[in-house]
């Protein structure tokens, strides 16, 4: 008998979870204004809001920490992480930030000026954040195939060559600071790019003098996926895919809380020395000494021993196949889910789920907030709350997808606790005709409303 995937760690540390019942809940998620980042951690049994710090850390991180050098300028720990990412990703200067989007706010504060255009692959928040805040434009480029949730097709967050050639022909190549690809790409659902689109979008920027920008976030798990489906990658260990993959790239922001599977942490890769320079002055405006960067030493070092586990194909191999079992049980339920699952979470398609709450009532936060009824898990609504608002006309922006993410933690939960997940959601979808009343806006903020939006049940 061909033996089962098992995990390629074991557990020596643990933290309690504690069950709630459902009353509870419901005066929690009415207290929380239907919000579900207002709620406490521990009113929540399973957390799947996000990936993004949530990791569990390896003994050999937390050795790390002990050995971390705090001086201010030219710490030791600066110098391990400098020769990590050099090692990883082929960059020779970076500069170290809090998070990711400090590294976004960092380096575009560099480049990016008002009325610029910035071309992508349906950019995250934060990246269109600091875009529109600097009253730039965010372009998404991402292939129609991404939009539709149950067409398989490999490489979903690929950049589409001529609506992107588009963007290059019709403006002058001085309002397009750089193209930012996102990999994998989180918005489409934790879709991985292709090398070849990579190794495509390069040549199509180089063509026309543009810069390519990596959001990196979760780079190894764009590596990983690369290896399983891209011809020819089958035989190259993780660290050399991700080596060729940064090849193609002028510079890079890490958010260091997901692949590098610290709590916190972020950095910038750069080519260019006198970009390097420039985005030096902000990053000690905004963050700190060019040799810290919002990061104490204890942390750059785990970050660099991160790096490196990150980027070994057992971990990810277990990361991703967890992911998968999930999304596997959900669809055994015929819940209508995104496929191929993506690299960090399972997407839920509300608009499917949910086909009687109008799109008005946002239906992936009503779902969201069913599923934390039921079960106490928490996922977070990746649709029209978090679309925003249109900066020009003040209208609500309804994205082509309404979808409940299922972030997985990495490290952290067993495959029961996938179960338990899948279960859950399985109660709410055999009651879903039930469920008929969405949410309404009772206050907002002017950019990026999802993280303290106060709702209430429409009756
Ligand atoms: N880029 C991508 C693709 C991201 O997913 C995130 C964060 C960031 C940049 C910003 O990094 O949080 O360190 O400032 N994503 C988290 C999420 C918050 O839940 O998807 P950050």
């Amino acid at each position: 008998m061909e033996l089962p995937f098992a995990e390629s760690y074991k557990i020596k540390m643990v933290e309690p979870l504690r069950k709630s019942t459902r009353e509870e809940r419901e005066e929690w998620i009415k207290a929380a204004r239907y919000n579900l980042f207002n709620l406490k951690s521990e009113q929540v049994f399973i957390d799947l809001l996000t990936d993004s710090g949530t990791g569990a850390m390896s003994d050999r991180q937390w050795s790390q920490m002990m050995l971390g050098d705090e001086s201010y300028a030219g710490a030791s720990s600066y110098y391990k992480l400098k020769e990590a990412i050099r090692k990883i990703t082929g960059f020779e200067y970076f500069l170290p930030t809090h998070q990711g989007r400090a590294a976004e706010n960092v380096l575009f504060s560099a480049l990016v000026k008002e009325g610029d255009l910035v071309p992508g692959n349906a950019h995250f928040d934060t990246t269109k954040g600091h875009i529109e805040f600097r009253k730039a434009t965010a372009i998404d480029c991402t292939i129609d195939e991404a939009y539709d949730t149950t067409l398989e097709h490999p490489f979903k967050g690929n950049v589409d060559l001529n609506k992107l050639e588009k963007v290059f022909k019709e403006n002058p190549a001085e309002k397009i600071p750089f193209i930012v690809l996102t990999i994998t790409c989180n918005t489409a659902g934790g879709q991985p790019v292709s090398m070849q689109n990579i190794k495509d979008v390069h040549a199509l920027a180089k063509k026309y003098g543009i810069k390519v920008l990596f959001d990196s976030a979760r780079f190894a798990e764009n590596a990983y996926f690369i290896k399983i489906r891209e011809e020819g990658y089958r035989d190259k260990s993780i660290k050399e895919i991700v080596r060729e993959m940064f090849q193609y790239a002028d510079m890079m922001t890490m958010s260091s809380k997901k692949d590098a599977i610290v709590n916190m942490g972020g950095f910038i890769g750069m080519r260019d020395e006198e970009l390097f320079r420039k985005a030096s002055t902000f990053n000690i405006m905004f963050e700190g000494f060019i040799t810290y960067g919002g990061m104490s030493g204890r942390d750059m070092n785990a970050l660099a021993q991160g790096l490196d586990e990150g980027t070994e194909f057992d971990y990810l191999e277990t990361r991703i196949k967890q992911v998968a079992y999930l999304g596997q049980r959900l669809r055994d339920f015929d819940i209508p889910v995104q496929v191929p699952f993506g690299g960090h979470a399972i997407f839920v398609n509300a608009r499917k789920f949910l086909p009687h709450v109008p799109k008005e009532e946002f239906q992936a936060q009503t779902l969201a907030v069913e599923l934390y009824l039921e079960s106490g898990v928490r996922g977070v609504e990746i649709g029209t709350l978090l679309a925003d608002r249109d900066p020009v006309t003040r209208e609500n922006r309804f994205p082509e997808l309404e979808l409940l993410r299922l972030t997985i933690p990495r490290r952290v939960y067993t495959n029961n606790h996938m179960e338990y997940i899948a279960v859950a959601l399985k109660n709410v979808y055999e009651r879903r005709e039930k469920i008929t009343n969405g949410l309404k806006i009772v206050s907002e903020a002017p950019i990026m409303r999802h993280f303290t939006v106060e709702l209430e049940k429409m009756d």
